[in-house]
């Protein structure tokens, strides 16, 4: 054929979809094909509206789909063309069984491995793009060698960095590509090509190679310190509130030390999304495992602070709205976990929603990306909260059109996701359109407060001192 290698991905969803896409487009000589069990996700990649919301992934595919970026559900066929398969499926954390709650499941990873060493016909380079817990590659490698056809499987462990909303920006200039192999002739050999891909547009020196097992934890340890941060940050947060000292200023007064660094330091209602808490609680259980529960006890308290800090934030607004918000209409501004994405995994708003919901507050949420069908999905999934196991809960929450129509009539409004649009809304419109007095709870720091006070809204933010409360700002 035209093409110089052939790449087959398992997994057709955040990562598999956006990563594969751009060694596309980086790489026209390279066959690439995305699998997937879900028919429905493979035709939604292959449609124009694709399944996951990313700024600059429509462009990008449409440059490369049909070229030498295709998306497949003929898993076998796809397995038995490629040179090198990525393993890029969901590794949830562990809801029942052993290590339940904190364990990460490899049960798809593993039946990728034996998917592999079924149908494939001859030897190849299997990466594993999940995160796995360390040592995962052992299992992978042992599995693909029970073939019964004499073939020879090369283990690399090759874990993203991508962060959701600047996955494209992130993938086309990544800080580091991370590759681990097994420190043997065969095991570098397999490295080289792999390098070789990257090498199309990420400077060599920024191309890590490292054994399999420093591969897999350091992206376990990536996401640890990373979480650990915005845990740090809002542990003083609260501090902040208490004292009249204001939360961006010591991010700012902090993070301008170079060996701190100032990016990841922003207070908010916690951390979300699908990666942070699994890899930590992931990293916990395997501390557990090796019997150091000092290591995984200092973990644990990254997780132990983001709950205190979703709780905290519920807990501030119904306190502020003296007590009570039975019956009260309050408006969602954000549900995604963060901005320019429709993702809800983990998203720390549905806390927030949830513990409003059982305070008998009428909801009104506006995101601008997600759907409501994922609200729920999610809300069982995470909170095991039902229209079943909570009857009224679908009429308890409204998805509005836009920010106006959920704050029309609402006591009070909050801010759960920092979308660059609710930065510019007309707020003097609906502070009118409100009851009084009309409370704001700004759970990112993205709005002007002093603007919004001047107006007449009543304003809490995270880690940032009640006027009210203190005479001495
Ligand atoms: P996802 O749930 O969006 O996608 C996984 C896909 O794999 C699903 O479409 C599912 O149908 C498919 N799948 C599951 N088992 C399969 C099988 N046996 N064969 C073929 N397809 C199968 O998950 P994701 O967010 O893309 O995450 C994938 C992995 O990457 C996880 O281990 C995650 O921790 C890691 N990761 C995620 C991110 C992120 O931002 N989402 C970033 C870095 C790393
Ligand atoms: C994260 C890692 O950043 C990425 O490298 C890894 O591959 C996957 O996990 P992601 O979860 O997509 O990416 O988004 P990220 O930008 O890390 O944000 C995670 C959560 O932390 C969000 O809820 C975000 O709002 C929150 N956060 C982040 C803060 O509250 N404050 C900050 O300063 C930064």
């Amino acid at each position: 054929s035209e093409f110089t290698l052939n790449i087959c991905c398992m997994g057709a969803g955040y990562v598999g979809g956006p990563t594969m896409a751009v060694i596309a487009l980086k790489c026209p000589q390279i066959r690439v094909c995305v699998v997937d069990l879900s028919q429905k996700q493979i035709d939604a990649w292959n449609s124009d509206s694709l399944p996951i919301y990313e700024p600059g992934l429509p462009e990008v595919v449409s440059e490369c789909r049909g070229r030498n970026l295709f998306f497949s559900t003929d898993i076998d066929g796809e397995i038995k063309r490629a040179d090198i398969i990525f393993i890029s499926v969901n590794t949830p954390t562990k809801t029942m069984g052993i290590g339940a709650g904190r364990a990460a499941n490899i049960k798809n990873c593993e039946l990728c491995a034996r998917k592999i060493a079924e149908v494939s016909d001859s030897g190849k380079i299997v990466v594993e793009k999940s995160t796995v817990p360390v040592r995962t590659a052992q299992a992978v490698r042992r599995v693909l060698e029970c073939n019964d056809k004499g073939l020879k499987f090369q283990v690399l462990s090759n874990p993203e960095f991508l962060a959701e909303g600047t996955a494209m920006e992130d993938l086309k200039a990544p800080d580091r590509v991370l590759i681990g192999g097994v420190q043997d002739e065969d095991g570098i050999k397999a490295a080289e090509t792999l390098v070789s891909v990257y090498a199309n547009w990420v400077p060599r020196e920024q191309i890590l190679t490292t054994n399999l097992w420093s591969s897999e934890l350091s992206k376990l340890v990536a996401n640890a310190f990373l979480a650990q941060r915005v845990s740090s940050i809002n542990s003083i947060s609260a501090l902040c509130e208490a004292t009249g000292a204001d939360v961006n200023e010591i991010s700012r007064a902090v993070g301008i030390d170079q060996r701190i660094g100032r990016r990841f330091l922003n207070s908010s209602i916690g951390f979300g999304g699908s990666c942070f808490q699994k890899d930590i609680l992931n990293l916990v259980y395997l501390c557990e495992t090796y019997g150091l529960h000092e290591c995984a006890e200092y973990w644990n308290q990254v997780i132990v602070m983001n709950d205190y800090q979703k709780k905290r934030f519920t807990e501030k607004m119904v306190s502020s709205m003296f007590n009570t918000v039975t019956g009260k209409k309050i408006a969602i501004l954000g549900y995604a976990f963060k901005k320019d994405t429709g993702d809800v995994r983990e998203t720390p708003s549905m806390f927030v929603v949830r513990d409003l919901v059982l305070e008998q507050a009428k909801i009104h949420v506006f995101d601008p990306q997600v759907k409501r069908e994922d609200m729920w999905i999610e809300m069982d999934y995470t909170c095991g909260m039902t229209e079943k196991t909570h009857p009224g809960l679908d009429k308890a929450v409204t998805t509005s059109p836009d920010a106006y129509s959920a704050c029309d009539g609402a006591h009070a409004f909050a801010v759960l996701t920092e979308w660059d649009e609710f930065k510019t809304l007309d707020f003097e419109r609906i502070y009118k359109g409100m009851a009084k007095p009309a409370f704001v709870f700004d759970g990112r720091n993205i709005l002007d407060h002093a603007k919004l006070r001047e107006i007449g809204f009543e304003v809490h933010a995270i880690g940032k001192p009640d006027p009210n409360k203190f005479s001495d700002l």
